[in-house]
């Protein structure tokens, strides 16, 4: 067992899981780390390279080869600033089949668990708890009604300067969620031993405070 620690933090995207997990991890002076960045890095790279989804073999290849870095806000692919980029709608929508791929899937645990050698790490995803760090000293599982997810989303989009109807995200969300929890290699699923917290009646301040006060209280 490390003598770092880790804060484990899944769920569905619209709960608020970036924001508090970038939020508590300044508040504990942990590094964060964002898992999702890193499905979007390598989905960024394949809609660039124009392999179609279904081509298995070649993502799985052109995945091996990619340079992702997290430092600090920012997401470099081979060295190029990819930070906004990652969050567009076609990434969104094609995140989900690139991230079902059991090779690109070890890949990316496989650096995810590095960073938790040389830190204490709050990292947020979908298969956190459950398979990348099923030891995590701290396992929270976030859920929000998905009218709220929804306008959460709508709302990150328009500070990328993108508007999106609510209702194409609402189906895009709901998509997700399907292939997220249905896929074969690491679901997304709340592990045995996690808290669950629903955010729908929170604010981000509270969701963190929340969080916060579990690991250290009062
Ligand atoms: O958290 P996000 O919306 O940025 O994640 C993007 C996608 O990446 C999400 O649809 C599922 C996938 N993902 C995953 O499979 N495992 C993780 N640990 C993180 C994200």
């Amino acid at each position: 067992m490390s003598e770092f620690t880790v804060v484990a933090i899944d769920g569905p995207s619209g709960t608020g899981k970036s924001t508090t997990a970038k939020l508590l991890a300044k508040r504990l002076n942990y590094l964060y780390i964002d898992s999702g960045a890193m499905y979007r890095a390598v989905t960024y790279s394949v809609l660039k390279n124009k392999i179609p989804a279904a081509e298995t073999e070649k993502i799985i290849e052109l995945a091996k080869t990619l340079d992702i870095v997290l430092q600090d806000e920012q997401v470099l692919l081979n060295g190029e600033d990819v930070t906004s980029p990652i969050r567009n709608i076609d990434v969104t929508a094609n995140v989900s089949a690139v991230s079902a791929i059991k090779e690109v899937r070890e890949i990316l645990v496989a650096k995810q668990r590095e960073y938790s050698l040389t830190n204490s790490v709050v990292m947020d995803g979908r298969d956190i708890g459950t398979v990348v760090f099923p030891e995590a000293q701290y396992k929270f599982f976030l859920v929000c009604d998905i009218k709220t997810r929804a306008a959460r989303r709508q709302q990150d989009f328009r500070d990328l300067g993108q508007e999106i109807a609510i209702d194409r995200i609402v189906k895009e969300l709901r998509k997700r969620d399907e292939v997220d929890t249905k896929r074969e290699e690491s679901p997304l699923r709340k592990a045995d031993d996690a808290i669950e917290v629903d955010t729908t009646n929170m604010i981000i301040e509270e969701q963190v405070e929340c969080i916060y006060r579990k690991i250290v209280p009062k």
